[in-house]
């Protein structure tokens, strides 16, 4: 009986090593597709991003250009969201806040509404950028 205990919290042991080891994976790529969460970032979603920003703060705002960076950073929501990425609630929501930020900046762009454009880029970076790095980013 006492021998059973130790077999079964040892397996305990063993399998919350393998969950934890599991969650760690996934935030760094998923099951299936070749690209890492880190080059994701620097190559897809830091990229549109410093470029968005870039064209919002320019004197005269090249608006077909926040509109591609806008698609594609939506476009990156989406894929944060696939493969098995997404590890919890933090990375889920701050994955659909970029999905609903970004839509709402290709919005403003469709529109050349300037003041909602930096609005809807403030929202982007607090809601999505900001959230998911204070849960996952470096830990
Ligand atoms: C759903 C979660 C999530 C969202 C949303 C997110 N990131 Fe990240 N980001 C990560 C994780 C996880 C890492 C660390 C990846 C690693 O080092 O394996 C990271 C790393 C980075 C890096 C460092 C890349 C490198 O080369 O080391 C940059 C830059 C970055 N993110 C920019 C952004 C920007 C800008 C946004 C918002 C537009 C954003 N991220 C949104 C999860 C996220």
């Amino acid at each position: 009986m006492k021998k059973l205990f130790w077999i079964l919290m040892a397996s305990l042991l063993v399998g919350g090593f393998a969950i934890a080891e599991r969650v760690e994976a996934q935030k760094t790529k998923g099951k299936t597709r070749a690209a890492s969460t880190k080059l994701l970032m620097k190559g897809l979603i830091a990229a549109n991003c410093g470029a968005a920003k870039k064209d919002l703060d320019a004197a005269e705002i090249n608006w077909d250009d926040v509109t591609l960076h806008a698609a594609l950073l939506n476009e990156s929501g989406y894929i944060l969201m696939d493969d098995g990425r997404c590890p919890d609630g933090e990375w889920a929501k701050s994955a659909k806040a970029l999905q609903a930020t970004s839509a709402a900046l290709l919005a403003a762009a469709e529109k050349k509404d300037a003041a909602a454009a930096k609005a809807a880029f403030a929202d982007l970076t607090a809601q999505s950028c900001k959230v998911c790095h204070a849960a996952h980013k470096g830990k």
